[in-house]
């Protein structure tokens, strides 16, 4: 008999500089259009909510938030293509949730392309909806992809 070996434990905590290394090597292995190391920085000088999932102390996925005027906007959400559905996207969703929830967002929002359906029922399952579409939006092999937007609202404590 096969046994399964248990699942490390994986911890979120704010990215730091130090994780952009690792953080832009999951981006180039998952995306065909990745963000620079640049970017990543200045998400980070901007101060928007940048998360980092460790496993085995090295980072395994990463999420990106901007909150604004009573909104937020998810920038980046991603997994490590070699640990994928195991639960670590909604982890890092569920975090950015809670986050924007603290910040009294009253609705979170994101684009994502309407092609990427692993995305797409990920959002769903958490409650997003669509409720507009951005013409061009994407870069694509030829020409320019639609972005589907969607969005949730949230119940803020009060
Ligand atoms: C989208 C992404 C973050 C999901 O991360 P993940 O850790 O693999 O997802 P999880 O294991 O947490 O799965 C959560 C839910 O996502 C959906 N999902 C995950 N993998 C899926 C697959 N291969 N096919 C269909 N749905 C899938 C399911 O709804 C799943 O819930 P369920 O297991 O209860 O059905 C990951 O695929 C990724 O990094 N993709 C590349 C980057 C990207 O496209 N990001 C989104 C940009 S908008």
């Amino acid at each position: 008999m096969i046994i399964p070996m248990a699942e490390p434990p994986v911890s979120i905590r704010d990215m730091h500089h130090d994780d952009l290394t690792m953080v832009s090597d999951i981006e180039r292995r998952s995306y065909e259009f990745p963000w620079s190391h640049g970017v990543f920085r200045d998400c980070l000088l901007a101060g928007y909510q940048c998360l980092a999932l460790i496993r085995e102390d090295r980072v395994a996925g990463y999420a990106i938030l901007s909150v604004a005027a009573g909104e937020a906007h998810i920038l980046n959400l991603c997994v490590d293509p070699g640990f994928r559905a195991r639960g670590y996207g909604e982890r890092l969703l569920d975090e950015l949730l809670y986050r924007a929830r603290s910040a009294i967002v009253r609705e979170i929002f994101l684009e994502v392309r309407p092609t990427n359906e692993t995305a797409l029922k990920l959002y769903r399952k958490k409650g997003f909806h669509q409720i507009a579409a951005r013409p061009a939006y994407y870069q694509a092999d030829e020409g320019r992809e639609d972005a589907a937007v969607l969005a949730k609202k949230l119940v803020v404590e009060s």
